[in-house]
């Protein structure tokens, strides 16, 4: 008989979505048997461990009138079954984020791209990371919690289990802002106002629907958080370090995302200034994250990179990490799609297979 695991999935937003199908396609030696699929409200749970049916999940989410299970239950229904569990966390919710070391704790496996667990109080990592070394804990997966399916967390972790030394971190971790630097801030010097680009970025639908959720820096944070923990810097929260907000000062308090777009355009004059006097440098202007071990410091703002650098040649929403070691005296650089539901889905089931190669019975 073939060996298996039970997977249980919460949320079935874009990512979600995009996980659940290529669930439905994967060709494993290993049998994934889902046993509950739920949305904020609903869920549809195999009380009986007979794997719920993929080819109809869609309609019969929107069927389903069975309460999400409480988490505390979820855990129990979870351990109850004979395989080994994995727990898909592919939502944003902070509640179902603060419950993982118990998760953990109770030998469930994690794979998830959200990043709130992992980028908030220092305490928390720490009893995930006891949680998962200990012989009985689960695993946890969460390599699409910065730059999406790009392998960048895994890549970090080979790095410093083999006794490298990590001396800079820096890098492009939001698409959004990505698309908006490498829009404004050109080699060529495109003459384009800052409020024009976030205009359209918002019109394509590459911001959150207040574009002030992407420009206050505070998802980069998170990411940044996430690396320096893994390169052994405690970081104690995303808050807990210098984090340069795009919004100017008398925008961030305009009640509406519509009022901030309207009176934006009274400030591009100060964008203007930064990218005038860096491209007297033959520079241009990104959004970046940065750990810098020599100086002890983690930030996250804008910086200024010369026209032949990789990061001022990046196109697109790209993401890009470049990762100086001991060993890579010349950096390591990761680049590619870091958003979108394709690439994000598919960095968690590959995270799922990683745990089902090690749990599966
Ligand atoms: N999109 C990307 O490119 C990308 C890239 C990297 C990482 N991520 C991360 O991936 C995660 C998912 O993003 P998404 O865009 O798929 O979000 P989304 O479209 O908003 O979907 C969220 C899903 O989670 C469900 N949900 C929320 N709270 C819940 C709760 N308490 N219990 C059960 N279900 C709950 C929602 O239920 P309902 O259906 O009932 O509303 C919905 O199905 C986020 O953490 C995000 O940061 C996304
Ligand atoms: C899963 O992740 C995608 C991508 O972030 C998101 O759009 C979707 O809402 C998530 N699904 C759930 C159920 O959270
Ligand atoms: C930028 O905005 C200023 C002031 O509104 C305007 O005069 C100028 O033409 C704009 N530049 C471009 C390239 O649109």
């Amino acid at each position: 008989m073939s060996r298996s695991v039970n997977v249980a999935i919460i949320g079935t937003g874009v990512v979600g979505a995009a996980f659940i199908n290529q669930l439905k396609n994967l060709q494993s030696v290993i049998t994934f048997n889902v046993v509950y699929l739920a949305r904020s409200r609903t869920a549809l749970i195999a009380r009986d461990y007979q794997p719920l049916a993929l080819a109809s999940w869609e309609a019969d989410v929107q069927a389903a009138t069975t309460p999400t299970l409480a988490l505390s239950e979820l855990a129990q229904f979870l351990r109850a079954g004979t395989a080994p569990a994995i727990l898909i966390d592919n939502t944003s919710n902070e509640e179902i984020a603060s419950f993982y070391p118990s998760f953990i704790e109770q030998g469930i496996s994690i794979a998830t791209p959200n990043k709130k667990a992992f980028s908030s109080g220092l305490q928390t990592w720490k009893q995930i990371f006891a949680g998962a070394a200990k012989p009985a804990g689960g695993l946890v997966y969460h390599e699409a919690t910065v730059g999406a399916g790009l392998p960048i967390i895994g890549t970090l972790r080979d790095i410093v289990a083999t006794g490298d030394k990590v001396q800079k971190i820096e890098g492009i971790f939001s698409g959004t802002l990505s698309y908006i630097f490498n829009e404004f801030s050109t080699p060529e010097g495109k003459d384009v106002n800052f409020s024009d680009v976030v205009a359209v970025a918002k019109s394509l639908g590459y911001t959150e629907p207040d574009p002030r959720d992407d420009l206050n820096g505070l998802d980069v944070a998170r990411k940044v958080t996430i690396l320096a923990r893994i390169a052994g810097f405690e970081v104690e929260s995303p808050t807990s370090f210098p984090v340069h907000s795009l919004i100017p000062k008398a925008l961030e308090s305009v009640k509406s995302g519509e009022e901030y777009m309207e009176k934006l355009p009274e400030f591009d004059g100060d964008m203007e200034t930064l990218k005038e006097n860096a491209a007297k440098q033959n520079k241009v202007l990104r959004f970046v994250g940065k750990v810098d071990f020599p100086s002890n410091t983690v930030s996250v703002g804008i910086e200024e990179y010369s026209f032949d650098h990789p990061f001022a040649a990046l196109k697109g929403s790209d993401n890009v990490v470049s990762i100086q070691t001991e060993r890579y005296q010349n950096p390591l650089i990761v680049q590619g799609a870091g958003a979108g539901a394709e690439v994000t889905a598919a960095g968690v089931l590959a995270d799922a297979i990683k745990i089902a190669e090690r749990i599966a019975k």
